[in-house]
C-alpha cells in the first residue's frame, strides 16, 4: 500500500510570513480581503487587478515569481470565483488546479492559504475543499512512466485559522483515500485483478476485519452470479468482505462496489474503442475499499460494511453464453441476454448477500451503464432508491462533499420489461431507452427491501481527458461522499 507520499501541516502565521516554495492564495472575484498580503508586496495585487490581469474568476491561474515582500519564494494566485457561489466543489476545483499547474516539477513545501467560508461554507468544507483537492492536482495516472510526469511536494502546509486536529487527520485520510482509489483505477488489469485486489484489500487497519472468499467458497455460498460472470476468465473471481465496526449500538451502513477488473463484454464483446477504459470497471468497487480504509484510520463512529465482488469478464471456451441461466444468492434465476450486462449480475450476488446482514441502509457505487452518462452527462452520477428518505440523505452527503449525483424515476413498468420467459429475470430489457433504470430496478431485486440508493457512476468515475482541474483516468469519485456519509451517520 503507497501511504500518501505528502504530508500536511497547519499554521496560523500571517501568509506573507510563511516559508514556502509556493504560496497558493485564491482570489475571490469581488476585490479580496489579502489586504495586508498585497501591502507587503507593495501592492502589486492591486496593480495585478488594475491591469486586469488578476480578476479571481473561477481556476484563473497568475504566478508571480520572485514576490519581494514576502517570504515565500513563488507565489500563485487562483480565481476563486464570486463570493457568493463558493461550495467546497468551487474551492476543490480552484486548489485541484492549482497544485496541479505546479506539480510539473518537484517541490518540498507548498503553502495553501484557506479560502474564507464566504456566506455558505463552514470551515470544515473549506479546509477539505482546499486540502482534498490541492492532493487532487499532485497525482496522475503516469504510473509506469519512466520518467515520471507529475511531482507531489513533500508537504502541503495549510495557512488559516487554526484546524482542529480531527479536521487536519480526515483532510490526510480523504486525500489519501480518493488517491488511492484513482491509483486503483489507473492500474493496469496485468496488475490488478481479482486476485491481487483482494490481496490490497487486506491492507486495511486492524479494526476492520476483512475475508476474502475464493471460488470454493463462493460456490459453497450459491454465488452463482458471480460465478456465472467469472467463468469466461482465466482469472479466478474473489469475494472481499469489510467489516469496521466502532459503535455500541446495531445500525449498519451497507457498502457495495461493483469490482469488474477488466470489462471486455464477454461473449457480447465490446469494440476496442469501447473496451480502452474498462480497467476502470472496479472503480465502485475502489471508492467503497478506500472509504472503509478512511474511516477505520479515523476511528469514526460508525459500523460499516463492505461488500465488494471482484471479476474479470472475459470470453472465452467455458463463458457463460447467452441463454444460460445464473441462480442468485437469494435464490431468483436470471437468464443472460448480454453479457456486457454483467455489473448487475455481480452486484445481485452482493447485494443479496449485504441485505443478508441486517443493514439499516445499503448503497451501491458501479460503472454500470453507458446509457446512465447518455443521460446525465460524464460529470453526474445517476442516483436510483427504493427510498426517499434515504436518497435525501445520500443526496445531501453528495453535495456537502462537493459531488454531483441526480435522481433517476424508478417506476414499476421497467419491472415488466425484466421479467423472462424462462427465468425470474432477464439481465437486459427488450429496449436499450432507460437503460440506467432498468438496471437500477435490476439490482432492487436483491435488496430485500432494505433503504437502498444505487449510484451509477460510469461517467464520473473515469476522466477521458486531463481538464485544469484534473487528469486524465480515474477520479476517485464518491469517496468524499462515501466518507461524508460514515463522518456524520446516526443510523
Ligand atoms: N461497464 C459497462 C458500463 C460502462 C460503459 C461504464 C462505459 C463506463 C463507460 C457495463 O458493464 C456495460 O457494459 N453496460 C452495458 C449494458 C447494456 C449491455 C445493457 C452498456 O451500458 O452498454
Ligand atoms: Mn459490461
Ligand atoms: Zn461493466
Amino acid at each position: 500500500m503507497s501511504p500518501l507520499p505528502v504530508r500536511f501541516a497547519a499554521s496560523q502565521a500571517p501568509p506573507a510570513d510563511v516559508e514556502a516554495d509556493w504560496l497558493v492564495l485564491g482570489v475571490p472575484q469581488e476585490k479580496g480581503p489579502a489586504a495586508a498580503l498585497d501591502q507587503r508586496l507593495g501592492g502589486q495585487l492591486t496593480r495585478l487587478r488594475e491591469a486586469g490581469d488578476l480578476t479571481g474568476k473561477l481556476l484563473e491561474l497568475v504566478t508571480v515569481l520572485n514576490p519581494s515582500g514576502i517570504v515565500a519564494k513563488r507565489l500563485l494566485l487562483v480565481g476563486l470565483g464570486p463570493i457568493a457561489r463558493r461550495t467546497r466543489a468551487s474551492v476543490h476545483d480552484a486548489l485541484a488546479a492549482a497544485l496541479r499547474s505546479i506539480t510539473g516539477r518537484k517541490f518540498g513545501r507548498v503553502a495553501v492559504v484557506i479560502p474564507d467560508s464566504g456566506e455558505s461554507l463552514d470551515q470544515t468544507a473549506a479546509v477539505l475543499g482546499a486540502g482534498v483537492g490541492a492532493v487532487q492536482g499532485c497525482f496522475g495516472p503516469g504510473l509506469r512512466k519512466a520518467e515520471p510526469s507529475r511531482f507531489a511536494p513533500d508537504e502541503i502546509v495549510l495557512v488559516g485559522e487554526p484546524i482542529p486536529q480531527a479536521l487536519l487527520d480526515r483532510v490526510r485520510a480523504e486525500a489519501a483515500a480518493v488517491t488511492l482509489a484513482r491509483e486503483l483505477v489507473n492500474s493496469p488489469p496485468c496488475d490488478l485483478y481479482p486476485e491481487t485486489f483482494a490481496a490490497r484489500a487486506a491492507q486495511v487497519p486492524t479494526s476492520v476485519e476483512v475475508e476474502v472468499w475464493d471460488e470454493a467458497r463462493l460456490e459453497a455460498e450459491r454465488m452463482g452470479a458471480i460465478l456465472g460472470v467469472a467463468r469466461g476468465a482465466a482469472r479466478p473471481p474473489r469475494l472481499v468482505i469489510l467489516r469496521y465496526r466502532n459503535t455500541g449500538s446495531t445500525p449498519t451502513l451497507a457498502l457495495v462496489g461493483k469490482g469488474v477488473t477488466f470489462d471486455s463484454g464477454g461473449l457480447s464483446l465490446k469494440t476496442s474503442e469501447q473496451m480502452a477504459d474498462m480497467k476502470g470497471d472496479m472503480a465502485g468497487a475502489a471508492a467503497v475499499f478506500a472509504a472503509v480504509r478512511a474511516a477505520a484510520e479515523l476511528g469514526l463512529k460508525v459500523n460499516l460494511l463492505g461488500v465488494l465482488p471482484l471479476v474479470e469478464n472475459m470470453p472465452g471456451g467455458r463463458a457463460m453464453k447467452l441463454g444460460d441461466v445464473l441462480v442468485a444468492r437469494n435464490g431468483k434465476t436470471i437468464e443472460v441476454l448480454n453479457t456486457d450486462a454483467e455489473g448487475r449480475l455481480i452486484l445481485a450476488d452482493a447485494l443479496a448477500y449485504a441485505a443478508e446482514q441486517k443493514p439499516a441502509q445499503i448503497i451501491d457505487l458501479a460503472t454500470l451503464t453507458g446509457s446512465c452518462m447518455v443521460a446525465l452527462g460524464t460529470e453526474i452520477a445517476g442516483l436510483m432508491a427504493n427510498d426517499d428518505a434515504w436518497a435525501g440523505r445520500v443526496r445531501a452527503a453528495a453535495t456537502r462533499a462537493g459531488e454531483r449525483a441526480w435522481p433517476l424515476p424508478m417506476d414499476s413498468d421497467f419491472e415488466e420489461m425484466l421479467k423472462s420467459k424462462v427465468a425470474d429475470l432477464k439481465n437486459v430489457p427488450p429496449s436499450r431507452y432507460g437503460g440506467a433504470i432498468a438496471g437500477g430496478k435490476l439490482l432492487e431485486q436483491f435488496v430485500a427491501g432494505v433503504p437502498w440508493v444505487h449510484l451509477d457512476v460510469a461517467g464520473p468515475a473515469w476522466a477521458d481527458r486531463e481538464a485544469p482541474t484534473r487528469d486524465a483516468g480515474g477520479t476517485g469519485a464518491f469517496v468524499r461522499t462515501l466518507i461524508e456519509l460514515a463522518a456524520n451517520y446516526r443510523g
